[in-house]
């Protein structure tokens, strides 16, 4: 009999295009991938000696992931018996998806946001809503938007804050002001926090319905680890752990490392300082070309307005000379590019080709 997909696949799962995957072509160099919010730094000391000394694959990870979670409470200064780990932070939020989501139940995000939010939560079965930002340069958080949606339908409001990808910081009393309004879970995702300074895991403990996540890919320099975690609310915990995976899905290596690098903090804290002068060196930069307009940002990355309605001809440029950014095909964002926060000399690369792309532009030699 002939087998058709469409008779397994679960009947709201739309297939992923083509497009999604496609790498920009860069010719004959290397790629620096500027488009990810990767760390530029390698492991700390640490984490490299753990990383070189593990020898224990044959061994299933600590029950319950007991030794990592102990570290990262210590270093939020919270109970470990509210963490989740995951295998990144996507898994996290998976679990949590996981948990809390029946057919239709409403979460809600305001875009432009992190685009696993949509994706990951409507894979699940659960509606989706948008209340979109503020417009440019503010990208203000619709606080009572946000709190006059929720219905006994809504089960989550997630607040990206710093949000990506605009870089914005949200002002606290806007945040606890939708968390002391509504009876539902508010999930702030704190990716980037350690490069804003500003953290809210304290409302975690403070309020039942707040749920802080985070993540050791960016400031700790793991993304190719995948250790993310969250800090949820203790009364839902044995809901939250029945969920998760076995070994909450992080290898043995990825723990031990993630282990070490909490040992060595100080170096993060340094990685994370360097980043920021760097990202105000190239806001700065970048601000100085005609025509282009920097967002105020508190992570490892910045949102870039360029002249012209299409951000695709300066990533295309500078994907030929190596150099990764990130573009966008929603209408708010079109023009607009994202770089991740490298180290100096990609970034006087990446100033030199945009300075050239936009005089052609700006003198009408090319249309963007
Ligand atoms: C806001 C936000 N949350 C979560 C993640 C996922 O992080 P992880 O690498 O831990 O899965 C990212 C990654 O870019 C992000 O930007």
């Amino acid at each position: 009999m002939a087998f058709s997909p469409t008779r397994v696949i679960r009947s709201h799962i739309e297939p992923e295009s083509a497009y999604h995957r496609s790498e920009p072509d860069t010719g004959d160099h290397l790629p620096v991938r500027l488009d990810w919010n990767e760390s530029p730094y390698g492991l700390s000391p640490k984490a490299q000696k753990a990383y070189d000394e593990f020898r224990s694959g044959n061994i299933y990870p600590a029950i319950d992931q007991a030794p990592l979670r102990q570290a990262l409470a210590e270093y939020l200064g919270v109970s470990d018996e509210r963490i989740i780990v995951g295998a990144g932070l996507d898994d996290v939020i998976n679990t949590l998806a996981m948990t809390i989501v029946d057919p239709g139940t409403e979460v809600i995000i305001s875009e432009p946001t992190f685009g696993v939010y949509r994706s990951l939560f409507e894979l699940h079965g659960a509606q989706v809503t948008d209340i979109p930002l503020g417009g440019a340069p503010d990208h203000a958080l619709p606080t009572q938007g946000i709190i006059d949606r929720v219905s006994t339908n809504t089960r989550l409001i997630i607040i990206c804050n710093p949000n990506n990808p605009t870089g914005t910081l949200f002002p606290r009393e806007e945040i606890v002001r939708i968390i002391e309004s509504v009876d539902c879970l508010v999930a702030i995702d704190e990716a980037y926090a350690e490069f804003s300074g500003v953290s809210h895991t304290d409302l975690a403990e403070r309020y039942e319905n707040v749920i802080t996540l985070r993540t050791m890919s960016k400031f700790a320099g793991l993304a190719g680890f995948r250790v993310g975690y969250g800090v949820f609310p203790g009364a839902l915990m044995p809901w939250f752990r029945r969920a998760a995976p076995a070994f909450f899905n992080v290898s043995a290596v990825s723990a031990a490392v993630a282990i070490a690098s909490l040992q060595d903090l100080d170096h993060l804290r340094a990685n994370a300082e360097r980043t920021v002068a760097e990202r105000n060196r190239l806001s700065a930069k970048l601000a100085a070309i005609d025509g282009v307009t920097v967002y105020p940002s508190a992570t490892n990355f910045v949102l870039v307005a360029m002249p012209g309605d299409d951000g695709s001809r300066y990533v295309d440029a500078l994907a030929a000379e190596g150099l990764l950014v990130r573009g966008y095909r929603e209408p708010g964002l079109r023009h607009c590019i994202r770089i991740s926060i490298g180290l100096p000399e990609h970034h006087d690369r990446l100033i030199e080709v945009l300075r050239r792309e936009v005089a052609n532009v700006l003198s009408g030699a090319v249309r963007a």
